[in-house]
C-alpha cells in the first residue's frame, strides 16, 4: 500500500483547533472509532495546558460512543450537525457548550456542495477495503462518505478488518449532480442500483491510514412490550385494511421504517402478519427486525445507509454475505432518503413521534419542547414524500404522567398537512380528507390514553369557533403542569 500507515494518535495531529471534519458512517455503523478517539484526547491535552481546541463536526447521523461521545466528553465540539442521540452530546447540545442545527439528513451533502455552510478541512472515514488508486469501499454505513472526500482536503481512512473485504458490491455509491444540471435519478424499485461500489478518491488527498480491528457500537434493542406489540398490530391492521380496500396495490408497496425501539418492534410485527404479503424495503437504517424477516423470506429486498444492526446480527450478516449482498443495498444518504425517489417509489412511511396533537402535527425531537432528543433524521425527507405518511407513539410517557397527544405540540417537525396516520396502541387515526376539528375528534376517540380524553375534549370545546379551534391561554396547560406538578394529569382547562 502506497499510504502511509500510522497511529490514531499520530493522525490526529492532522486535525486542528477550529477546523471541521466530515465523519464517515451512519448510527454507530461505519463510523471511525480510533482517530475521533484520538482526536478527543489531544483536545483534553491541549485544554490542560490551557488552550482552546474544538472542531466542528459533520457526520451521517448519530455515530458511535468513540466519536460523539468521547468528542462530547472532552468539550471538544464547536458545532454539529445533522442527528445524533449520544447522551453526552445530548447533554454538551443542551447546555448550549456545542451549536447544533438540526438538519433533514438527505440535505446536508448538497448544501455542503451548494457553499450554503463551509466544507470540510478534513474526512476521517471507515473503510474495508482501499486501493492504491484511491477506491474506498465503505463498511456498514454509508452516511456523507463520498461528498465529505470530495469536498476536504485531507483524508484520513480507518481500515477497519472487523469487516470483510468481501462487503464489496453491497453499496450503491451514487453523488446528484448540483441543479441546474441534476438528472432524474434512475431508481425505480428499490433494488435498482446506480452507482458503483466504492467512493473513488484522489490517493494524493489520502494523508494517513490507522489500522485497526474494532467492532460497531450498534446497542441492544429492547424487548418487545405490551404497548409496542399493540401498535405493530394497529399499524399491521391498518395496512391490510388499506391493502383490502383497494388503495395499496396487491403487490403492497415498499416501506420506509423509521430509527429506535418502537420501529424495531413494530417492524416485527408488521413482517409476522399474514395479511401483509413479503414486502421491500427503502429506508434509512436497516435493523435486527428486518435481518429477522429477510431470513424468513417476509422482507424480500432493503435498500438502506447502514445496518444498523447488534453485534450478532452483524456477524450473521457477515457469515452470509452471499445471501444478505444479493438482498441488501446500502446508499449514501442523499440516495436512502432522496425525496424524489421516495415520492417515485411510493413509500409507505413509518416513523416514531416523541409528542402529537389533537390536530396531527408531531413534535418527533423536542421534549416539552425546550430539550433536544436526536433530531428529525430523516423523518421529514420521507414524510412528506410518501404514499401514506404513519406516526406511531405510545399514548403516554413517564408512567402516565405525560400524554403524548396533547392540544398543540410544544415544537413542530411534521405538520398537519403531512401526517396521514397516527396510530398508538389504542387505534388508529385515519385523518386523510378530515378538518381540524374532525382530526382532532378522531384523534381524541382512537389514539388518546382514556384517562387523558375529558381533559383534551374540554379543551376543545373551550377553543375558538374557527377553521382550528384554538384556545391560546391554555393550549400548553399540560406541559405547563407537568412543568410544575411533575403530572399532566393536573392541568385545568
Ligand atoms: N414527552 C417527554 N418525553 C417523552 C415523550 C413525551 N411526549 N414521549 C417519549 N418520551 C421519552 C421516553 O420516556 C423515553 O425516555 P427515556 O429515554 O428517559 O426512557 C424517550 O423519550 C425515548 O422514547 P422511546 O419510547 O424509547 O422511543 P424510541 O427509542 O423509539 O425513540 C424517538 C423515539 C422519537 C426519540 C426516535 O424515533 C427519534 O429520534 N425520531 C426522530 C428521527 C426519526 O424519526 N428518524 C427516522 C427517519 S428514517
Amino acid at each position: 500500500m502506497n499510504y502511509k500507515i500510522m497511529t490514531a494518535d499520530e493522525a490526529a495531529m492532522f486535525v486542528n483547533n477550529g477546523e471541521i471534519v466530515g465523519f464517515s458512517g451512519f448510527t454507530p455503523a461505519g463510523c471511525p472509532k480510533e482517530v475521533p478517539t484520538a482526536i478527543a484526547k489531544r483536545a483534553e491535552a491541549e485544554h490542560a495546558a490551557g488552550r482552546e481546541f474544538k472542531i466542528g463536526m459533520y457526520t451521517g447521523a448519530s455515530t458511535g460512543d468513540s466519536l460523539d461521545g468521547a468528542l462530547a466528553r472532552a468539550n471538544a465540539v464547536l458545532f454539529r450537525t445533522p442527528y445524533q442521540s449520544n447522551k453526552d452530546m445530548r447533554t454538551r447540545l443542551n447546555a448550549q457548550d456545542a451549536h447544533y442545527f438540526d438538519m433533514h439528513l438527505s440535505h446536508l451533502a448538497q448544501e455542503l456542495r451548494y457553499g450554503f455552510m463551509p466544507k470540510p478541512n478534513i474526512a476521517i472515514v471507515e473503510a474495508c477495503k482501499l486501493t492504491d488508486d484511491g477506491k474506498i469501499v465503505p463498511t456498514s454505513g454509508v452516511g456523507n462518505l463520498p461528498t465529505f472526500c470530495r469536498l476536504a482536503d485531507k483524508i484520513i481512512v480507518e481500515l477497519n478488518a472487523a469487516h470483510p473485504e468481501e462487503l464489496e458490491g453491497i453499496h450503491d455509491i451514487y453523488e446528484p449532480q448540483d441543479p441546474p444540471c441534476r438528472e432524474a435519478i434512475p431508481v425505480y424499485k428499490p433494488s435498482d442500483r446506480c452507482g458503483k461500489p466504492y467512493v473513488q478518491v484522489d490517493p494524493k488527498k489520502i494523508v494517513a491510514v490507522v489500522k485497526t480491528n474494532r467492532p460497531n457500537e450498534v446497542g441492544k434493542f429492547s424487548p418487545v412490550d405490551e404497548v409496542t406489540a399493540k401498535i405493530g398490530e394497529n399499524v399491521a391492521n391498518f395496512l391490510a385494511g388499506e391493502l383490502k380496500a383497494g388503495r395499496i396495490p396487491a403487490s403492497f408497496l415498499p416501506i420506509q421504517s423509521g430509527v429506535g425501539n418502537i420501529a424495531n418492534a413494530l417492524l416485527g410485527s408488521l413482517g409476522e402478519n399474514k395479511d401483509i404479503p413479503a414486502f421491500e424495503m427503502y429506508t434509512e437504517v436497516i435493523q435486527d427486525a428486518v435481518i429477522d424477516l429477510m431470513k424468513k423470506g417476509r422482507v424480500k429486498f432493503a435498500s438502506g445507509c447502514s445496518l444498523t444492526v447488534s453485534q450478532p446480527k452483524l456477524e450473521e450478516i457477515y457469515n452470509n454475505l452471499d445471501f444478505f449482498k444479493q438482498r441488501v443495498c446500502l446508499r449514501p444518504q442523499e440516495l436512502s432518503n432522496n425525496p424524489e425517489v421516495a415520492r417515485r417509489l411510493g413509500l409507505i412511511t413509518i416513523n416514531t413521534a416523541l409528542e402529537a396533537d389533537i390536530f396531527g402535527n408531531v413534535n418527533s425531537t423536542h421534549v416539552l419542547g425546550t430539550k433536544m432528543m436526536n433530531g428529525v433524521g430523516g423523518s421529514c425527507d420521507f414524510t412528506r414524500n410518501a404514499y401514506i405518511s404513519i406516526f406511531t407513539t405510545p399514548s403516554t410517557a413517564k408512567d402516565g404522567k405525560i400524554s403524548s397527544i396533547v392540544p398543540m405540540v410544544s415544537h413542530l417537525d411534521q405538520s398537519e398537512h403531512s401526517v396521514k396516520v397516527l396510530i398508538t396502541e389504542h387505534g388508529v387515526a385515519d385523518l386523510r380528507g378530515k378538518s381540524p376539528i374532525q382530526r382532532a375528534n378522531c384523534i381524541i376517540d382512537n389514539c388518546v390514553a382514556p384517562e387523558y380524553r375529558d381533559m383534551l375534549r374540554k379543551y376543545l370545546a373551550s377553543g375558538s369557533k374557527t377553521h382550528t379551534p384554538m384556545n391560546i391561554n391554555t393550549c400548553f396547560n399540560m406541559h405547563k403542569a407537568f412543568a410544575e406538578t411533575g403530572d399532566m394529569h393536573n392541568a385545568e382547562f
